[in-house]
């Protein structure tokens, strides 16, 4: 490997088509980040169809990769990183075909990368949180699939210290909109809404916010929430408006209430450095306005570790960056054996 290795990123794990090429030397440098989504393909079956993804995956990979590798071709990059898991089976297995016939043609080194340690990752591509960067570190993932506290005790050396025993934050967000008649995905829908709601107009529940462990649970919120929106669901005049945008401001709260509370008592309990928030749910403004706010309230040696908006969403560009934890760690795989782990946990 040279002494600034170029890592070819390569992510089909769900909807969102992604190469990236990642240069690692004294500084960080995105060659290439390519994303492709396939959000308004889905949007009409108000959700992800793994089949539709997988196909639509073989079409856009090959012209990504074609992109990315440009004139340079296999000179290009000096290893690969593939999502290998968790995700959809026939997704994640157009991606891992790819980067096989890559390193078998190359003969250069390849990684399966977890997809969560992908977002973990997506932090570490800013320069200012890479200057912050000690572990222990604690990790808040959240997305359409996940909702997970990991601590982190070193690169790729990660505990899962909570999870959710049902629904992920992400789909407490679009199991809401959907509710509501909004499209696929919910979450920035239900955000731009809860701009303009009441947040106490509806008091929903905060699922075991103080029961002490570190776990979460939405799915009895989404029924709190479908209780609530019943009286206003065949009603279309201005007060109904008004209710949605309530319900959205109230809904938005609860689960950033909770995220918030339990990421800052694991923080605690774990003495770490700093906390990052990751995956799609990141997004949201709230959330991270009031986990920045509590850090610096209540514990406020920490230091606050979001990724950028340009990589919160599926990308590749944090694929390479895990992948490149991996390669400095000694680890490779052989292309013949690597294979799809769709439950791959972190
Ligand atoms: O990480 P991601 O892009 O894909 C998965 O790996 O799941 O996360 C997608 C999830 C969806 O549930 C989407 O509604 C949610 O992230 N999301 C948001 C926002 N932007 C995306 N949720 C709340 N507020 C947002 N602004
Ligand atoms: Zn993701």
């Amino acid at each position: 490997m040279p002494a600034n290795p170029r890592i070819l990123g390569i992510e089909t794990s769900c909807d969102e088509t992604a190469i990236a090429i990642l240069e690692v030397g004294k500084t960080l440098k995105i060659v290439k980040n390519l994303v492709s989504s396939q959000i308004p393909i889905h949007q009409k079956y108000g959700g992800v169809v793994p089949e539709v993804a997988a196909r639509t995956h073989v079409a856009e990979s090959v012209s990504l990769i074609t992109e990315a590798l440009g004139k340079k071709g296999m000179d290009a990059f000096d290893a690969i990183a593939v999502t290998s898991g968790p995700g959809l089976a026939t997704a994640l297995r157009v991606g891992i075909e790819s980067a096989r016939v890559l390193a078998m043609l190359s003969g250069k080194k390849i990684v399966g990368v977890n997809h969560l340690e992908g977002h973990l990752a997506s932090a570490w591509l800013n320069a200012s949180n890479r200057k912050k960067w000690k572990f222990p570190l604690l990790a808040l993932i959240v997305s359409g699939g996940h909702t997970e506290l990991v601590l982190m005790k070193d690169f790729c050396k990660y505990k899962i210290v909570g999870q959710t025993r049902d629904d992920a934050a992400g789909e407490a967000f679009d199991k809401t909109a959907k509710l509501v008649g909004l499209p696929y995905p919910g979450g920035p829908q239900i955000a731009k809404l809860a701009s303009l709601g009441n947040p106490d107009a509806f008091p929903l529940p905060r699922p075991m916010m103080n029961d002490g462990s570190f776990d979460f649970s939405f799915s009895g919120l989404k029924t709190a929430v479908r209780i609530a929106w019943e009286p206003w669901s065949k009603m279309e005049d201005a007060r109904a408006e008004q209710a949605k945008r309530d319900l959205a401001a109230s809904v938005q709260t609860a689960i950033v209430d909770v995220l918030v509370e339990k990421t800052m008592r694991a923080a605690e309990k774990y003495k770490v450095n700093g906390v990052l928030v990751v995956g799609g749910v990141s997004a949201n403004a709230s959330l991270r306005e009031r986990m920045e706010k509590a850090i610096k309230e209540r514990l406020p040696k920490l230091a606050f570790l979001p990724s950028d908006r340009a990589y919160i969403t599926d990308n590749a560009a944090m694929i390479a960056a895990a992948g490149y934890w991996r390669i400095k760690k000694g680890e490779k795989h052989d292309w013949r054996k690597l294979d799809a782990r769709p439950e791959w946990n972190i």
